[in-house]
């Protein structure tokens, strides 16, 4: 079955093609970080604009690289939320368009839970159905900890009680002038660090629930950034992105290790962004639990997740809403 993902959540427009789930045959992602740049952030107006505008030229070229025509597409998969609302209904309509016209299968989906789905990308498809696993999407919107069984069910465990991860980690870079995003600019910088925890960092949530805090150590950054010179800064850069790192991640192993006590978990899923981090990825596999992560170029925002968890999504169901949500529903998710 090949499958068309469609993602326009927030400022990526995405189109993929994905032959049973797992085959991508083509993946391509126009970023809008140009057009929002010079605003600071992104201004949902600009991006639901962009997506209008990339959308259909994109999934030509996808069709062209992928060697498909119309008529091979079987199903139309596309992110429902969370995400900004006029860039969501970009794609949503467009899906839906697609559908109709073409008389096939239109899949709405998670663009948080599709995140987990990019670690089976160019693999077997029966990798997906490997025991219980826990599975994390560590990104620039979300830190959430899910258990995911055999029959592909995803139960919400834990997640960050105020900022994400990937978002503590821009933020961060913003303070210390390092651009955005800042998730790669710390990484670098880390990399120039000493080797040794020249600075101790306060490291949040010693409890042995599975919640997670960003905000103290990024007020803790800002403190550091208010209270020394630019001179001193500079000389300890390589040092502070190090034992910023250390820190936010150590947050995350240790709610793992919690985790693998509690869940007779078989592997991890480490997705997301922020998976994209080297060191992250060389921690968690000292942890002696299999550990299965996309590949680089699947970590950030694309389509071909938006495909794969439609694929298998299908399988189970054909009745979706389809109305848009811009925020993810956590007290539902935890109650259920
Ligand atoms: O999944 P994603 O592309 O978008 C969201 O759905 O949020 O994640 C983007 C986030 C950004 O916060 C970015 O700084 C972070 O992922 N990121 C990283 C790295 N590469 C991207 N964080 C740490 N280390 C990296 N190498
Ligand atoms: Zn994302």
């Amino acid at each position: 079955m090949i499958v068309l993902g469609i993602e326009s959540s927030c400022d990526e427009t995405a189109a993929a093609l994905v032959q049973n789930g797992t085959q991508v045959l083509s993946s391509l992602v126009s970023s809008q970080v140009k057009d929002h740049q010079r605003f600071g952030g992104v201004v949902p107006e600009i991006a639901a604009r962009k997506h209008l505008e990339n959308i259909s030229p994109l999934v030509e070229m996808a069709l062209v690289q992928a060697g498909l025509s119309w008529s091979d597409i079987e199903a139309v998969a596309v992110t429902r939320g969370p995400g900004l609302m006029g860039a969501l209904l970009v794609g949503l309509l467009y899906a839906q368009g697609v559908s109709l016209e073409r008389k096939i299968p239109l899949i709405p989906v998670n663009h948080v839970h599709a995140h987990i789905y990019s670690a089976f990308l160019n693999k077997q498809p029966e990798i997906a159905r490997n025991g219980l696993t826990l599975a994390l999407v560590v990104s620039g919107g979300h830190t959430n900890f899910y258990l995911m069984n055999e029959e592909l069910d995803l139960k919400l465990i834990g997640y960050s009680l105020d900022d994400a991860c990937g978002e503590c980690f821009d933020k961060v870079a913003r303070i210390l002038a390092l651009g955005y995003p800042g998730g790669p600019a710390i990484e670098k910088k880390a990399q120039l660090a000493s080797g040794h925890l020249n600075f101790e960092m306060p490291r949040s949530m010693a409890n042995k629930d599975l919640f997670l805090s960003y905000s103290g150590l990024k007020t803790h950054m800002v403190q550091l950034v208010r209270q020394n010179s630019q001179e001193w800064l500079d000389t300890n850069l390589g040092d502070l992105a190090h034992a910023f790192q250390v820190t936010a991640f150590d947050q995350i192993l240790r709610k793992i290790k919690i985790a693998a006590e509690k869940f007779p978990i078989k592997r991890i899923i480490l997705a997301g962004g922020v998976a994209a981090n080297l060191y992250l990825r060389g921690e968690l596999q000292k942890l002696g639990i299999p550990v299965l992560s996309p590949e680089l170029r699947y970590c950030g925002d694309n389509a071909a997740m938006i495909a794969c968890m439609a694929y298998f999504t299908h399988q189970k169901k054909s009745d979706f809403s389809l109305e848009p949500f811009s925020r993810y529903p956590f007290s539902s998710e935890l109650e259920s």
